[in-house]
C-alpha cells in the first residue's frame, strides 16, 4: 500500500492548476446512460473513483474513451444499448455514487438489479431518500442480499417529491431519473451545489428540460429521449479549498487558477477572518500567509452554500495552529472526526464530543505517522504535514487517490517536500 511522505517547515509559492469536480464527474459520466448517442466531457479529472465507475458503466455497456483534447482530459461515453442491468457488489462498493446508475437504468429500460453501496466511512449514509423518491416517480423497489431490485415497465411518471432534509445524492439521482419521466416532477428542499447545477445544464444540453437548478426547488418537464452532446465538467471546488487551506497551512503564495472563488465563498470568508490573505480573480483566488499565527474562527458545515463538509477536516488542520479555540461543528455527517486522533498524533490539541470538535491551537506540530481513514480526512493529514516540524507519513493513501489528482506533483511545484513510498504489497491493497 502507497503511503506519502512529506518534511515540513517549507513554505509554498506558485500556481496550482484546479482540476474538473469528482463530484461532478461520476455523476455525469452516469448521465450518459440516459442516451444512446456519445456523450463528452471535458475538462474530466482522471482518479480512481472515475476509473472505478467507468468499469461498471462498461459493464452496463457503454464504450468508454479517454483521450485528450485541446482543453485536456477528455473522456467519451457511449452506450449504444444498455446490455446488462446489473451493477454488482464489487463495482459499487468501491465507490458509493455508482449507486447513481440505478435511476439512468430504470428510466431507459424499466429494470435494474443494483447492489447496495459502500464508501467513505463517514457515518450510516442510507440511501432511503433515493429509494423513496423513485419509488414516487413510480419504480417498484425490492431489497434482497444487498441489492436493490427495481421495475417501472410502463415507464416512470413525474411526481411531486419532498425531501425532508437536503442530501445531494438523493437530488442528483431523482434528476436522474425524472428527466425521462412521463409529465412533471418537482424537487422541494433539493440541493443546490454547483455539482447538481453542472448536472442539470449538461442533462438541458442533452434535451433534457430542467429548470431552477442552484435553488432548493427544481421542476422537470420530462421528455421521451435524451441525445449526445459535449460538455466541460465545473472545476472541483473541494480541491480548490483543499490547496488554500494548504497554503496557508504552509504559508507563502499560491495562486488557484482555472476554478471558481465563488465556489468556496464560505471557506473565503472564514480563512480572510483567521488572518489568511485571500486575493479573489476571475479564473481563480491567490492565498498569502506570512510568519504571523492565524486567529482562530468557528465554523459549522451546512449545505450548499454553507461551508462544505468536505472541507472540514482541511480547515480542522489549519485551525491546529491558530490562536486560541476554535469550535467545529459537523452536522451533514456523524462520525466525521476521524481525522481528529490522527492529528493529535502530530501534537493537536483536540477534543470531540458528539458533532462537535474544540480544536485548542498549539505553538507548533511534529512530524509522526498517521493513518488516512477517508478521503477528506486524508488530505487534511497532508495539510498537516506541510506544517509539522521533521517528517510525516501518512499511510493508506488510496483514499487520497480517489479524489486528488497529482497531489504530490501539484504540491511539489509549490516547494513543498513530498512523495510517495510506493507500496510493498501489504495485504491490506
Ligand atoms: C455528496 C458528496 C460528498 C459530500 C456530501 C455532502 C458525492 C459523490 N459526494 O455525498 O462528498 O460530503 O454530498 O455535501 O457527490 N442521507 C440519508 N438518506 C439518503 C441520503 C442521504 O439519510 O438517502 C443522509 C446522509 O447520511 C448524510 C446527509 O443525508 O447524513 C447528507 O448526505 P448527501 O447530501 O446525500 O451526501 P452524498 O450525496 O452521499
Amino acid at each position: 500500500m502507497d503511503r506519502i511522505a512529506i518534511t515540513g517547515g517549507v513554505p509554498l509559492h506558485g500556481e496550482i492548476a484546479i482540476s474538473g469536480a469528482k463530484n461532478s464527474a461520476i455523476k455525469l459520466m452516469a448521465a450518459s446512460l440516459l442516451t444512446d448517442e456519445p456523450l463528452r466531457l471535458t475538462n474530466m479529472p482522471r482518479l480512481a473513483d472515475t476509473r472505478f465507475l467507468g468499469r461498471l458503466l462498461q459493464r452496463l455497456g457503454t464504450e468508454l474513451v479517454e483521450q485528450t483534447g485541446e482543453a485536456g482530459a477528455e473522456t467519451v461515453l457511449h452506450t449504444r444499448e444498455i446490455v446488462s442491468g446489473i451493477a454488482p457488489y464489487d463495482l459499487v462498493r468501491q465507490m458509493r455514487a455508482s449507486f447513481n446508475v440505478l435511476g439512468p437504468l430504470i428510466a431507459r429500460t424499466g429494470q435494474a438489479k443494483v447492489s447496495l453501496p459502500g464508501g467513505c466511512t463517514i457515518g450510516a449514509r442510507p440511501v432511503d431518500l433515493h429509494l423513496e423518491a423513485l419509488r414516487a416517480l413510480g419504480a417498484t423497489i425490492d431489497l434482497h442480499e444487498g441489492y436493490v431490485y427495481a421495475q417501472a415497465p410502463r415507464g416512470l411518471s413525474g411526481a411531486e417529491i419532498r425531501f425532508p432534509f437536503v442530501s445531494v445524492g438523493a437530488t442528483e439521482h431523482t434528476l436522474l431519473a425524472a428527466v425521462l419521466a412521463r409529465g412533471q416532477t418537482v424537487l422541494h428542499n433539493a440541493a443546490a451545489e454547483p455539482e447538481i447545477e453542472d448536472l442539470a445544464v449538461c442533462l438541458n444540453a442533452m434535451g433534457a428540460r430542467i429548470s431552477g437548478a442552484g435553488t432548493s426547488s427544481l421542476v422537470i418537464e420530462g421528455v421521451d429521449r435524451l441525445h449526445g452532446t459535449t460538455h466541460a465538467v465545473i472545476p472541483d471546488r473541494i480541491e480548490t479549498g483543499t490547496y488554500a487551506l494548504a497554503a496557508a497551512m504552509a504559508g507563502g503564495e499560491v495562486r488557484l487558477t482555472a476554478t471558481r472563488s465563488d465556489f468556496i465563498a464560505a471557506l473565503l470568508d472564514r480563512m480572510e477572518e483567521a488572518g489568511v490573505g485571500v486575493e479573489r480573480h476571475e479564473d481563480g483566488v491567490t492565498i498569502r500567509r506570512g510568519p504571523e499565527r492565524l486567529r482562530a474562527v468557528e465554523i459549522e458545515t451546512d449545505p450548499y452554500p454553507g461551508f462544505a463538509t468536505d472541507l472540514q477536516a482541511q480547515f480542522m488542520a489549519l485551525m491546529t495552529l491558530a490562536d486560541g479555540e476554535s469550535v467545529i461543528r459537523e452536522t451533514i455527517f456523524e462520525n466525521r472526526f476521524m481525522h481528529a486522533p490522527e492529528l493529535s498524533r502530530l501534537g493537536a490539541d483536540i477534543s470531540v464530543s458528539g458533532g462537535e470538535a474544540r480544536v485548542r491551537g498549539v505553538e507548533a506540530l511534529e512530524g509522526a505517522q498517521v493513518m488516512a481513514t477517508d478521503l477528506r480526512a486524508s488530505v487534511s493529514l497532508v495539510i498537516a504535514g506541510l506544517a509539522a516540524r521533521g517528517e510525516t507519513v501518512v499511510n493508506r493513501v488510496y483514499h487520497l487517490d480517489r479524489g486528488f489528482e497529482r497531489l504530490e506533483a501539484k504540491l511539489s511545484a509549490c516547494g513543498a517536500r513530498i512523495h510517495r513510498i510506493v507500496g510493498d504489497g501489504d495485504p491490506e491493497d
